[in-house]
């Protein structure tokens, strides 16, 4: 194996893993992604079955991700190489980790388009352009940034930049100074807009809709959604989640410090969904409207509110700052790669493999104006344009396809004593996760997606 010697930064303490693994789990998917798929699958019951998906399937698997991680304490191709190895399995295992690191590609390119717009938002609200926003305009304004190519193409450079930026430097000096203030930050932002939601007088009808489960409403192509989202929401099935644990000291819990994220994550998206709601339904919108909610509703709350203009910069801000912990981890898997295999620096991996993706980004953001198509995928999924193309191969399919291999290898193809001294836990609560990684998490995986295909 040609793995350079293992000189390697970890994490200052476990608080600092569970800051950084946060800001990967915490990101647009929980403030932009989660309330508008919640709007177009329905509700309550698609929210339900997030729910159970997330502690049924997410935690078990992302315990299973950290601990891989930490034993290999490599990226993920040599990790898997080396664990599948370590219990005389075959090489190929290595093959989870090449997939990973291109669903961290491909997410990335439309992920920094997203987080484009952020930024876009971020300016817009410190303008004073939210004041006196109605439902009309705003949904002009958003559709006016979405036909405006140049733009869209100078914001998600910017923010592939600013991903590259960070990642090049490493995860000490890079990443641990921006989510020890940013988090706790964003959490209190998010409590005010809340706050704020409950005033309009329509926040019991929204706690209805995110809560009461009407199970008619539910397609097999939601059931599907939902369990990608949770793959996608906790940044597990692609070797970000393994990556970290791979930085992690070795006297942390990883089962404490996987409950206290997937918790943290869960709260984040729910309070977005708790915040954009009331306003959805005070000012008529439509639920399902898709990917431009959060850039409609948000505004029009904060062109009302006392200082509006100063919560909303802020607001935005913070998004843009979610969204930036979040994409430092998509790209460091394949970064980590490339400076632990060849000769190339750890700044100009990180800048290669950002350019990879900003090249497909660049696709992407065409995509949403002057070149549009929509075609079938697989049987019952339908795409519209490369973004949904991409966001349906990546999160629908690659993530919970990869989370299903990590399962199996750890409960599986890695020997037990193994899984048993990394986790370090009293021997119930090993039994019980060994057998949920076993059985449970990869049975309800194959489930969902043989009933979502129309298998029965
Ligand atoms: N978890 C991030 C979010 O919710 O925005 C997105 C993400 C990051 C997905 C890293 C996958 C990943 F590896």
């Amino acid at each position: 194996m040609t793995i350079k010697e293992s000189t390697r930064e970890q994490w200052s303490s476990r608080l600092i893993f569970i800051l950084a693994a946060t800001g990967s789990a915490v990101g647009l998917g929980n403030i932009w992604k989660f309330p508008y798929i919640t709007g177009e699958n329905g509700g309550g019951a698609f929210v339900l079955v997030y729910l159970l998906c997330i502690s049924l399937i997410g935690i078990p698997i992302m315990m299973a991700e950290i601990m891989l991680g930490r034993r290999g304490r490599r990226n993920p191709v040599d990790t898997m190489r080396l664990l599948a190895a370590e219990s005389q399995r075959s090489p190929r295992w290595a093959w989870l980790g090449w997939i990973g690191i291109l669903a961290g590609i491909l997410i990335m390119s439309f992920y920094s388009v997203i987080a484009g717009w952020t930024v876009d938002y971020v300016y817009e609200a410190a303008a004073g352009h939210f004041v006196g926003l109605t439902a009309e305009t705003a949904s002009a304004k958003f559709k006016g940034l979405l036909n405006e190519p140049w733009q869209l193409l100078f914001l998600h450079s910017l923010f592939s930049f600013m991903t590259a930026f960070v990642v090049a430097r490493g995860v000490k000096a890079g990443l641990e100074k921006a989510v020890v203030i940013l988090m706790p930050a964003l959490f209190l932002l998010l409590t005010i807009l809340v706050g704020y939601a409950a005033t309009t007088g329509y926040f019991m009808q929204s706690l209805d809709f995110l809560f009461k489960a009407d199970f008619s409403k539910l397609t097999a192509n939601s059931i599907l959604t939902a369990l990608g989202h949770a793959f996608f929401t906790l940044s597990l099935g692609m070797g970000a989640i393994m990556m970290y644990g791979s930085y992690m000291p070795n006297n942390a819990s990883i089962a404490k410090t996987t409950l206290i994220i997937a918790l943290m994550d869960t709260l984040v998206a729910l309070m977005a969904g708790m915040a954009m709601f009331p306003l959805v339904f005070a000012n008529g919108l439509e639920v399902g409207s898709g990917p431009g909610l959060l850039f409609i509703t948000l505004p029009i709350a904060f062109g009302e509110i006392f200082a509006g203009s100063f919560f909303g910069t802020l607001f935005f801000i913070l998004v843009v700052f979610a969204a930036w912990t979040s994409s430092i981890s998509l790209i460091e898997p394949g970064t980590a790669y490339l400076t632990e295999n060849t000769r190339l620096k750890r700044s100009t991996a990180a800048y290669l493999i950002s350019f990879i993706a900003w090249l497909l980004g660049v696709a992407v953001v065409l995509s949403f104006n002057t070149w549009s198509f929509s075609f079938p995928f697989a049987g019952t999924v339908k795409t519209d344009g490369l973004f949904d193309l991409l966001d349906i191969l990546t999160s629908t399919f690659m993530l919970p396809l990869g989370g299903l291999a990590i399962a199996i290898f750890a409960g599986w193809v890695m020997r037990t004593e193994f899984a048993f001294q990394e986790l370090n836990l009293p021997n119930k609560w090993f039994n019980n996760w060994y057998f949920t990684i076993r059985w449970i998490s990869p049975a309800l995986v194959i489930l969902l997606f043989l009933h979502s295909l129309g298998v029965f």
